[in-house]
């Protein structure tokens, strides 16, 4: 039995991010993409527990924001589009970013608008060159030839899909004003200063959805979409709410499309990071398309004869983000009997394990058990099998540290009163229920 006496880990804030890099390698949630070849800046890898992880948030974004509501529809657009889209969209021309070039020392090359001072290399203190735009779409070729004429672009948000196929939505489905179109896919961006860890990204994957409403109504949908986002994380994903905030963005940050966007963002070891923007596009995206394609984008409302270029507003969140959220918040240190206990407390909808099932020793007869206590609970739950040597402290560890909210224990009375112990991640409290009412007890706790 483990003892009850635990007392939290004071973690210097400067210490708890690499604390969380080291978890994501040692217990295979993120690897370094490459790494065998030296790896790539800023394009990393998930391993099999990241996979799990990233696979419940998309779920769950895909459940709350299109599975339990009437007016929202989905789509997968391809990576690659038509280059006029860009034009059209205005990232060709917009989607830059200052960069300026140490000419001292290092050379590094730095985004300006990142630096607090704008005249000095922050690495080696030399002069920096005047700050160039730098557009941050990556370019490749269709077809073999690699000429001006065969260039495309990887999408740098997944957001252009939902516009250039808004008539072909409405056409094909029963959807009307006000409705969103929803998207979930890779998007690519050469940023000029990625960095802490899998917060900014090369390659990243972005969860979208582009919410269409009549002129006028906009801010009102604006604070609604606001509101059920703020919602989805503290709810749902179980972030601590003191850690996120709202943040307007100022007249002049505001891109090139939007009336008024506002970050959700998060505490980060770093400081205040971007988790999700909320922005009000107007009708910039679909007119522009318009314009751009020579096609009549416009919504005929059926009831009052009136056609119009419905407003939109997008909440825009990326996957990679939510999931170094979720993991720095979720991380702690205790001390257990002078031993030091690393624990995820993931919400139990996020852990990608959610039962744990160990055998105390590898006797046939408790295997067998233990395999069918594994497929009862596996058709209800996300289940995990664990029968490594090891004593049973240290595969209640290993657990901990994935975030595994219960671990069900078979031992030799198991076979004799046909009951198991359940032992929960965060008290380490223990409790004996019957395999009988086992799903049952398990449900009740996870729900
Ligand atoms: N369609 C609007 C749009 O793309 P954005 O604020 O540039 O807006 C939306 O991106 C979300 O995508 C961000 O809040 C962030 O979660 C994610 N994201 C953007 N750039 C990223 C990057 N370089 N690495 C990881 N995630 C990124």
């Amino acid at each position: 039995m483990e003892s009850q006496a635990l007392s939290q880990i004071e973690i210097p804030r400067e210490q708890l991010m690499e604390r969380v890099v080291a978890l994501c390698k040692r217990r295979g949630f993120v690897y370094q993409s490459s790494e065998i070849y030296g790896g790539l800046n800023a394009v990393y890898d998930y391993g099999p527990y990241g996979v799990a992880m990233r696979r419940n948030i998309r779920n769950l974004w895909w459940r709350h924001v299109v599975e339990l509501r009437d007016d929202v529809v989905g789509l997968e657009a391809s990576i690659l589009m038509n280059p006029e889209v860009w034009r059209a969209s205005g990232h060709l021309a917009n989607f830059t970013d200052p960069m300026a070039d140490c000419l001292g020392e290092c050379k590094k090359r730095w985004r300006e608008d990142h630096l607090d001072d704008r005249t000095r290399c922050p690495e080696c203190g030399g002069r920096l060159s005047p700050a160039r735009q730098f557009n941050l779409m990556f370019k490749t070729f269709i077809g073999p030839v690699e000429e001006d004429a065969n260039v495309v672009y990887l999408r740098p948000e997944t957001a252009q899909g939902m516009f250039v196929d808004f008539k072909n939505v409405v056409n094909s489905m029963r959807v009307k004003v006000p409705f969103g179109i929803a998207q979930q896919g890779r998007a690519f961006r050469n940023e000029i200063s990625p960095g802490n860890f899998i917060f900014r990204l090369r390659e990243f994957e972005q969860m979208e959805m582009e919410f269409f409403c009549r002129p006028g109504t906009d801010e009102e949908w604006h604070r609604h979409w606001l509101a059920e986002r703020q919602r989805w994380y503290v709810e749902v994903l179980g972030i601590a709410p003191e850690r996120l905030r709202l943040r307007p963005h100022e007249k002049e940050e505001l891109s090139h499309y939007s009336k008024a966007t506002s970050d959700i963002e998060y505490d980060f070891p770093f400081g205040w990071g971007e988790l999700e923007g909320v922005a009000n596009r107007t009708d910039f995206d679909l007119g522009a398309h318009q314009k751009q394609s020579g096609q009549d984008l416009s919504y005929l409302d059926a009831e009052s004869g009136e056609r119009f270029l419905p407003y939109v507003i997008e909440p825009a969140a990326g996957v990679d983000r939510i999931m170094i959220t979720a993991l720095v918040d979720a991380y702690r240190e205790e001390s257990v009997r002078g031993e030091t206990r690393v624990v995820l407390g993931l919400h139990p909808n996020l852990a990608p394990v959610q039962v744990a099932v160990l055998p105390l020793s590898k006797k046939e007869s408790l295997i067998g058990c233990a395999r069918d206590v594994q497929s009862l609970l596996r058709r209800r739950f996300r289940v995990e099998y664990d029968q490594t040597g090891g004593n049973i402290g240290r595969r209640y560890r290993r657990q901990d540290e994935i975030g595994t909210p219960y671990c069900v224990t078979v031992d030799f009375e198991s076979l004799e009163d046909h009951a198991v112990t359940i032992r929960e991640r965060d008290s380490m409290e223990q409790e004996r229920v019957s395999i009988e009412a086992l799903v049952g007890r398990l449900e009740e706790r996870l729900d």
